[in-house]
């Protein structure tokens, strides 16, 4: 495990897709904390709402084209090496990463997934939850490796479904918990010999 610890802040990259709640909370991180600074925001879509947050808090953004993956994936390293960012955080990011990718920041991608993992990787998370009539849910902050949702468990929060739930309420009442442990979990990530 490359050990990130130091003096000098990380640079970080935030990839995202969509919303950006969890790249807000990561910004407001940063400024609080003195271990990362975040150099760039890698997004596929023109119009994620993320982007706001990237641009009212003057940090760079790329918007990649994914029409050949491995061309958007070489042109993302070379802005991730240009910026020399060390640590990438997939944050709502809706395209898996080839192994060529992971293998090349091995241990050095982490990403949130809104469910309690190993139980219910991919997507409609919430959806599976409640039909599963589950009584608990949560979160995940994970490594991330060439297998989906399967790298090494860094950090997780349970919460409770309700007997009321949809999967509406479920996911809105998730986003809040899983914005308050996402930098929780950068910050043990980067002080732990993971
Ligand atoms: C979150 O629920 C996260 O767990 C999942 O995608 C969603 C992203 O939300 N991977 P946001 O864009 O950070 O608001």
């Amino acid at each position: 495990m490359v050990k990130l610890i130091g003096k000098k802040k990380i640079n970080v990259s935030v990839f995202i897709s969509g919303r950006g709640s969890n790249l807000k909370s990561l910004i407001n991180f940063s400024r609080k904390s003195s271990q990362i600074r975040i150099k760039l925001v890698i997004s596929n879509n023109k119009n994620a709402k993320g982007l706001d947050f990237a641009n009212k808090n003057n940090i760079k953004f790329k918007i990649i084209n994914y029409k050949n993956k491995n061309l958007a994936e070489n042109k993302i390293l070379r802005y991730l090496k240009k910026n020399n960012v060390k640590l990438i955080l997939l944050a709502g990011f809706m395209k898996i990463l080839s192994k060529k990718f992971t293998d090349r920041f091995k241990n050095r991608i982490l990403n949130i997934h809104p469910s309690l993992l190993p139980k219910y990787k991919g997507l409609e998370t919430h959806k599976k939850v409640l039909k599963n009539k589950e009584n608990y849910t949560g979160c995940t902050i994970h490594l991330v490796n060439s297998k989906l949702d399967s790298g090494k468990i860094i950090l997780q929060k349970k919460i409770k479904v309700f007997k009321n739930d949809n999967e509406i309420t479920l996911s809105k009442r998730l986003l809040k918990v899983e914005n308050k442990l996402y930098p929780k979990a950068v910050k043990k990530y980067l002080e732990t010999n993971l």
